[in-house]
């Protein structure tokens, strides 16, 4: 199944769906019904395995990506906005998101935090002006909506889903946000423009948290345990700081000239804690197999992951040769590509002995 990925995403998952698929089809006896994605990212590996009619529970510490996640993985059809299209009198007849949408999309712009600090407005060059006021505006209109209770959960995180895929469309950057560049490149000049998302009525009761992972695997049980923690020192929070404000809406003090919010760190981006924290993961994990993406460039050596999955029985290996993620900036890399591994366990040891 092919479906469209709008947030392009360090270390996503998307071109390597079929690979884990494989994987899958390997390990699996077809009992399992409950898949944990606990890095997840843009959401890219539940979205499959929930068309695929597994119940998933999936988890980030980024809150865009929890916003992300909660529309894919928690929503399964289109919401309604009912009372939205009654308040505002919008379109009756034809499908109620088209209505939803083409409202959303024709809102007055708004000077807000979007448009003062990632627009020329603030001497940022993210966003041009007019994008970075529609952003505010619907940012503005979906806060005031869900306390009014004109919208409700679903609807808020819908349509939240769909601005932050728009909004990374048309940002003026090397693809992540560490910096902009100094002239509006062809792509940021688009209008910004909300669009239907693809969902999947297969599953129902998925459940998206957001959370530390290590805090929140002493709290869940699953069939397939997943992990996609970060492989090297690239800090989420750094790379994707803008979409983590759209998200928060939360009017943070930016600093310097790329108006970078503060952030906490990941353990898994740093060589000397990660292992460590993967042990506790593995260590604490309910779960009847754990798989773990992880490449041959990572701040974890490959026989000290392979180490620690033999923790909780007998450890195997899938490979698979990747093109690596490179951002727009023309920086040199040594390799073109790098191996991408999935380290699978079939668990036998019982959990944190
Ligand atoms: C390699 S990416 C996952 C990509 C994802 N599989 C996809 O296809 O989009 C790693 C993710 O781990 C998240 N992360 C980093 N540290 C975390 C932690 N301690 N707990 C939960 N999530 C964390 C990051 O925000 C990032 O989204």
């Amino acid at each position: 199944m092919v479906y469209l990925t709008a947030v392009n995403y360090i270390g996503s998952k998307y071109s390597l769906l079929g690979f884990l698929d494989h994987v899958y089809g390997r390990i699996s006896d077809g009992s399992e019904k409950v898949f944990c994605d606990l890095f997840a990212g843009t959401g890219a590996v539940g979205r499959h395995f929930k068309r695929r009619g597994l119940r998933v529970i999936a988890n980030d510490i980024q809150y865009y990506a929890y916003a992300l996640n909660k529309a894919y993985i928690e929503i399964n059809r289109p919401p309604a906005f009912k009372e939205l299209r009654s308040r505002y009198e919008i379109a009756r007849s034809g499908k109620s998101i088209d209505a939803a949408i083409e409202f959303l999309n024709n809102l007055s712009g708004a000077k807000g935090f979007i448009a003062l600090n990632y627009s020329p407005a603030g001497d940022r060059l993210y966003y041009t002006e007019q994008n970075a006021e529609r952003a505010d505006a619907i940012r503005q209109s979906i806060k005031c909506w869900l306390e009014d209770g004109i919208i409700n959960e679903q609807e808020y995180f819908y349509i939240l889903c769909s601005l932050l895929e728009a909004i990374d469309q048309v940002a003026n950057t090397a693809s992540v946000y560490g910096a902009y560049l100094k002239k509006f490149k062809a792509s940021a000049l688009r209008p910004l423009s909300l669009k239907p998302l693809e969902l999947s009525d297969k599953v129902r009761q998925c459940k998206v948290f957001n959370r530390d992972a290590n805090e929140l695997i002493e709290e869940i049980e699953c069939d397939i345990l997943y992990l996609d923690p970060p492989y090297n020192h690239r800090e989420y929070g750094a790379n994707y700081h803008v979409l983590e404000t759209i998200a928060r809406y939360d009017d943070p003090s930016l600093n310097g000239v790329t108006g970078m919010r503060n952030y906490p760190r990941s353990r898994y981006c740093r060589r000397n804690a990660a292992l460590e924290a993967l042990e506790h993961l593995v260590r604490n994990a309910k779960a009847k197999h754990i798989l773990l993406s992880y490449n041959d460039e990572g701040v974890m050596s490959f026989d000290d992951v392979r180490k620690v999955l033999a923790l909780r029985g007998k450890p195997r290996i899938f490979k698979k040769p990747y093109s690596r993620f490179k951002a727009d900036n023309g920086r040199q890399y040594k390799r073109d590509s790098t191996i991408e591994y999935v380290h699978h366990v079939r668990v036998k040891h019982a959990a944190a002995w």
